[in-house]
């Protein structure tokens, strides 16, 4: 541990923050390469004459939020971390790094089956960080959950995240095309989740270059018109859900009419399109018969 004056600190973090980015990533920096987390840092603020304690040098937390502003390398992949809910979870650019409107999908899994109590079985298609599976694994301790992706090096790490989360053993992982791995499970699922890459071809080209550049490709694109994996979650889902299991889908924010229609045509019903907290249509939800 280093430490230096708060004064001496303050300074720095004025002058990193005045070349650009943004104070959230600024605080992930801190936290997760300096040690100094949110509030470790307002009641140091409290006394400005005091001294603090860093894990790693200032000019060390420089180069990186340097090759943050430069570079534009998303800060989670520099720090190799990354919060969502009340998760720490890892993550290296073998996966997308989980999305604050993702966050929603738990709620939305509390709101159909009541937290804790529930004996659930579930899976997740496409888990990348493992960061929805987790989540619900913790939430429904009595559950078993089984998450898959076509990606072991995502698999990897939300095996690692799993571990690092808690002492439980309800969550499996299994590396395969969407449904594949599952063959076992089949007719069995109370619900299945899935937040697939749904980004249309000419939107992808277009994306922002600390996306595009940085995020698996894997994890984004949707084919050409950014449903192609999703036609394919829900042609197979009446095979593996039970008699009125749920699928809840996050979507692009125009694809709610389609994925309904979907649903439909494959004999799904209760269908809904649940709006994230700016209004837009991300998710797309019903029961199978
Ligand atoms: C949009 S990311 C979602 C990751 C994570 N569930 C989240 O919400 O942050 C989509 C994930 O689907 C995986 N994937 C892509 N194609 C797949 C396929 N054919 N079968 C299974 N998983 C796939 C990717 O590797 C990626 O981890």
């Amino acid at each position: 541990m280093l430490s230096i004056s708060v004064e001496e600190f303050l300074f720095w973090k004025k002058k990193q923050l005045s070349k650009g980015g943004d104070k959230q990533s600024f605080a992930v920096l801190l936290d997760c390469i300096g040690g100094l987390s949110t509030t470790d840092l307002n009641l140091i603020i409290l006394n400005p004459e005091g001294n603090l304690h860093l894990k790693k040098n200032l000019d060390y937390l420089e180069s990186i939020w340097n090759e943050h502003l430069y570079k534009s390398c998303p800060i989670q992949y520099l720090c190799g971390i990354t919060f969502w809910r009340d998760l720490k979870l890892k993550v290296t650019n073998k996966v997308l790094i989980p999305r604050p409107e993702t966050e929603l999908i738990v709620d939305i899994v509390f709101n159909i089956f009541r937290k804790n109590s529930e004996k659930l079985f579930f899976a997740e298609l496409g888990t990348g960080s493992g960061a929805i599976s987790i989540a619900l694994a913790l939430a429904y301790p009595f559950s078993d959950g089984v998450a898959t992706d076509i990606n072991q090096d995502a698999l990897d790490i939300a095996n690692k995240n799993f571990i690092n989360s808690c002492k439980q053993s309800n969550l499996k992982f299994f590396c395969g095309n969407w449904w594949s791995p599952l063959e076992s499970f089949k007719g069995k699922l109370d619900l299945a989740i899935s937040n697939p890459p749904y980004i249309p071809k000419e939107t992808y080209e277009k994306l922002p270059k600390e996306v595009k550049n940085f995020e698996p490709k894997l994890a984004l694109l949707g084919g050409e018109d950014g449903l192609k994996h999703i036609r394919e979650i829900i042609q197979k889902a009446p095979f593996y859900l039970k008699k009125k299991g749920w699928l809840i889908l996050e979507n692009h924010f125009d694809q709610g009419e389609k994925v309904k229609q979907l649903l439909i045509k494959n004999e799904f019903t209760s269908i809904e399109i649940v709006k994230d907290l700016s209004g837009i249509g991300r998710f797309t939800i019903g029961r199978y018969k």
